[in-house]
């Protein structure tokens, strides 16, 4: 290494400091004295350099130096002696730091030997400081922990730093790279030493920067100085000085209120730039109520808000949730969760059958209200926005009525009998996406009303009856079915009208109310009543009551319960006989009388055939099957009597048939004249008891004539106001023979288009006089037939008269021939 002093010497100029002399000699202080030298020499001299020259300083002379010997008695040998010149020099590496440490003064002292004569000199050397060594950190990095709280001018002693360097050498002071939040002071130890201290000249804020680099100087006071650095890290320890903050005072969401629970609606994030246990944030509810703690739960860690329970948009629209967040240390900070629940369709439509007449009236008429409807949906918006249906097809329909009601009306008409009740089934769906709808059935039934009249099952009813039926028998039953209901539907009977005599009516017939049974309630009998006509009557009890009426006819059947009864001839009660002359001459197949005979019955039972039962000459006379004509079979034969009797028998057709007899006196003559005696001749017992009885019955017949007289002229009058033209026929059986252009048919040949009725007092069988009622009009020839469909129509017009058989009288010749002439 090179020479401080040489180095020194260089830059003496640049310094401008005083020189200090470093080589003195002091032989001036001890001349007398056994020499004492002392030499004062800078530190760290190279080795040769020169100290003095002791000799010189000894007082030696330069001849006397090798015998003298001079020599250095140390043995740590720094310094050697020349033995030519007595110069002393440096010989070893001289420290002063290591010879003397911090001795403020540092001298050599060491003995020189000098031989002839032995003597001591004492010499000292100083050794003067040279600002060889620097100051000195222990460390280069220090690290000091300040609290961010630290108030300005807070002091924080550092580590000195050292010199081994003495005096003016020595440290003298520090310095702090600049810094704005620090400076330095040097405060003084009690022993003098110096130590730096930071002063704290700004607040610090671990927040804003969390370390500061400092560079601490030390530099001593050497020309020129040295000086030597440490870094000083500063690290600014946390204090909780900053409540954790939200970025936002209120937090706004909107949630779905179908979310199911434990969904994460948010997390709420409060920042806290302090440090460690400072910046952890906890997060609570704060001022919440009941019902939304119960909804909502919020992590405490993490902030997040999950949802606990089931939102319901229709119970609660919004919440308004405060949270605080809580740091470690005693900061909190508070926001607001704005919750705002979206509605869903998840509500169906509610139905309400707001009142209701369940039972409608059949003939109500269209648009009658028949319920009410209100509708409800607990949505919101078009969620809660209704449409209402029938769904099927009914005759109602739904009318709006206000915003949420509506009116079930009819739309149609109701009939009962068809449908009785109807299962209508209404539909609410909302407008919602997807839509929701319910479906609701009302039972609506039709309260009957009496709109049906009873309708009976037949148009008409016809009856046969058979004559002379039990009484009481039931001859037939009607029925009208009513489809309406209750009282509406009960059918009831009666007779209202008839043909026959409203008095006697009831007599006849009568029909049970309800079960529409007739009954006969006589006997009847097809000779006096062939048929009726009645109108029976259903009617229902309702209010009003409906009716019909349906015709029943009741045609009574006949029984052969009618014997023919022969009108000609007829025997006298004295039992006297009508004589019918035929002419001696006549030839075979003349007509010589008729047997006329009737019978009450009809058809078959009154198809009468005439048999001859007996006759006195066999083969004379035959009589017609049907028309009962007796005419001769053969000419007159000499040997023939006079007169003759024949039996002839009338049968009617009836099963069993039933027959009568007639007896006919022939008597053959020419001419009455002739005739009479034959008659006279008969031997017949002369009474005298009879002729008054004839004169008695003489005038009986006459005030019977008289009186029939009478009554048929009553008649005549009466039939002539009713201006028929037919009454008078009764008594001019030949004056209407040109009349009835329909000829009988199918009825006994010879029958002339007539018909006879008997006239009612013909059945006096004690007159002599037969009234041949000749009724063209009333009794056409129809009337004659078997039948049944045209006895049926007339019958009606002229019952309970007997209408007669066809009599061929014309070529008839009657006498009626008084019983005494007998
Ligand atoms: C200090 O720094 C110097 C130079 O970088 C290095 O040589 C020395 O070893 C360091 N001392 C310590 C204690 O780290
Ligand atoms: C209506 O509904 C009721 C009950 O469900 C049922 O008994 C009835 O038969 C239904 N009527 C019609 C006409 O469908
Ligand atoms: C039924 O007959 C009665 C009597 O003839 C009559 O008064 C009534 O109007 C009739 N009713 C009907 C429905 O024809």
């Amino acid at each position: 290494m090179g020479s401080p002093w040489e180095s020194r010497r260089g830059r003496r100029g640049q310094t401008g400091r005083p020189q200090t002399p470093f080589l003195f000699l002091l032989p001036l202080f001890c001349p007398a004295l056994s020499a004492q030298v002392r030499y004062a020499i800078p530190e760290e001299l190279a080795r040769g350099s020169l100290v003095g020259n002791l000799a010189k300083d000894l007082g030696l002379s330069l001849r006397d130096l090798p015998t003298r010997n001079l020599r250095v008695s140390t043995e740590k040998k720094f310094f050697t002696l020349s033995p030519e010149n007595g110069d002393l020099f440096v010989s070893h590496r001289i420290d002063r730091e290591q010879i003397c440490g911090k001795k403020p003064t540092c001298v050599l002292e060491f003995e020189m030997v000098a031989e002839k004569p032995l003597n001591f000199f004492h010499i000292s050397v100083e050794i003067q400081d040279v600002n060889d060594n620097p100051p000195i950190f222990s460390q280069n990095t220090t690290e000091l922990e300040i609290s961010e709280l630290a108030l300005p001018g807070a002091t924080f002693a550092l580590e000195s730093a050292q010199d081994s360097d003495v005096g003016v050498n020595s440290l003298q002071q520090y310095s702090l790279s600049p810094d704005p939040h620090f400076s330095l002071t040097q405060k003084e130890n009690p022993d003098g030493s110096r130590y730096p201290e930071l002063v704290v000249k700004e607040p610090l804020d671990r927040e804003e920067q969390c370390y500061h680099q400092l560079t601490l100087i030390a530099v001593d006071g050497g020309e020129p100085s040295r000086s030597s650095t440490t870094q000083i890290r500063v690290v600014v320890a946390d204090a909780n000085d900053n409540p954790p903050v939200f970025p936002q005072d209120v937090y706004r969401v909107s949630v779905q209120e179908s979310l199911p629970a434990g969904s994460s609606l948010l997390t709420v994030t409060a920042t806290d730039p302090d440090e460690g246990i400072n910046a952890q944030v906890t997060y609570a509810f704060i001022n919440i109520d009941k019902a939304a703690r119960q909804v909502f739960k919020l992590e405490s860690k993490t902030g997040e808000l999950t949802l606990g329970g089931g939102l319901d948009f229709e119970e609660r629209e919004s919440y308004t949730l405060g949270v605080e967040a809580k740091d470690g240390g005693h900061h909190a900070t508070r926001c607001k969760i704005q919750i705002d629940v979206l509605d869903e369709n998840d509500n169906a439509p509610e139905i309400t059958l707001a009142s209701e007449s369940k039972h409608i009236q059949e003939d109500a008429k269209l648009g009658t209200v028949v319920a009410l409807i209100r509708m409800h949906d607990l949505d919101s918006g078009v969620n809660g926005e209704i449409l209402c249906q029938l769904k099927g097809n009914f005759p109602f329909k739904i009318v709006q009525d206000t915003k949420n009601t509506y009116k079930l009306v009819t739309d149609g008409i109701l009939d009962r009998e068809q449908t009785a009740e109807y299962n209508v089934t209404i539909v609410a769906t909302d407008k919602g996406n997807p839509a929701l709808s319910t479906i609701m059935s009302v039972t609506l039934h039709i309260k009957d009303v009496n709109d049906n009249a009873p309708d009976f099952h037949q148009a008409s009813y016809v009856v046969h009856v058979t004559e002379n039926n039990p009484p009481g028998t039931s001859i037939t039953q009607v029925s009208a079915s009513d489809p309406d209901l209750g009282p509406n539907g009960q059918v009831s009977y009666s007779i209202v009208a008839s043909d026959l005599d409203p008095r006697a009516l009831s007599s006849y017939v009568s029909v049970g109310a309800h079960s529409g049974v007739v009954f006969a309630q006589r006997a009847f009998d097809h000779e006096q009543l062939r048929a009726f006509q009645l109108t029976l009557q259903a009617r229902d009890q309702g209010l009003p009551a409906l009716s019909a009426n349906v015709s029943l006819r009741v045609l009574v059947g006949d029984r052969n319960d009618n014997a023919p009864r022969v009108l000609y001839p007829t025997l006298e009660p004295d039992g006297s006989a009508l004589f019918d002359m035929v002419p001696r001459s006549a030839q075979p197949g003349y007509l010589v009388t008729k047997v006329v005979a009737v019978d009450a019955d009809s058809g078959h039972n009154a198809w009468l055939s005439y048999h001859v039962l007996q006759t006195s000459e066999p083969g004379l006379f035959g009589v017609g099957f049907r028309t009962g004509e007796v005419r001769t079979a053969r000419a007159l034969g000499d040997r023939d009597a006079t007169r003759q009797r024949l039996l002839i028998a009338v049968r009617d057709g009836g099963q069993p048939p039933l027959s009568a007899t007639a007896t006919l006196h022939l008597v053959f003559a020419d001419s009455l004249q002739e005739a009479l005696p034959d008659l006279k001749d008969r031997p017949e017992p002369s009474d005298p008891q009879a002729e008054l009885q004839f004169y008695l019955v003489l005038a009986l017949t006459l005030v019977s004539v008289l009186f029939l007289l009478a009554v048929t002229l009553a008649v005549a009058l009466h039939l002539h106001r009713s201006s028929s033209p037919t009454a008078w026929g009764c008594f001019q059986p030949g004056l209407s023979s040109k009349s009835g252009p329909v000829i009988a048919h199918n009825y006994s040949e010879g029958t002339l288009p007539y018909s006879y009725n008997l006239c009612a007092a013909s059945h006096s069988s004690k007159t002599e006089f037969k009234f041949l009622n000749i009724n063209l009009e009333n009794a056409p020839p129809q009337d004659l037939l078997c039948d049944e469909a045209s006895w049926v129509e007339n019958s009606s017009n002229d019952n309970p008269q007997i209408t007669s058989n066809p009599v061929n009288v014309q070529q008839v010749s009657v006498f009626q021939i008084p019983a005494f002439y007998k």
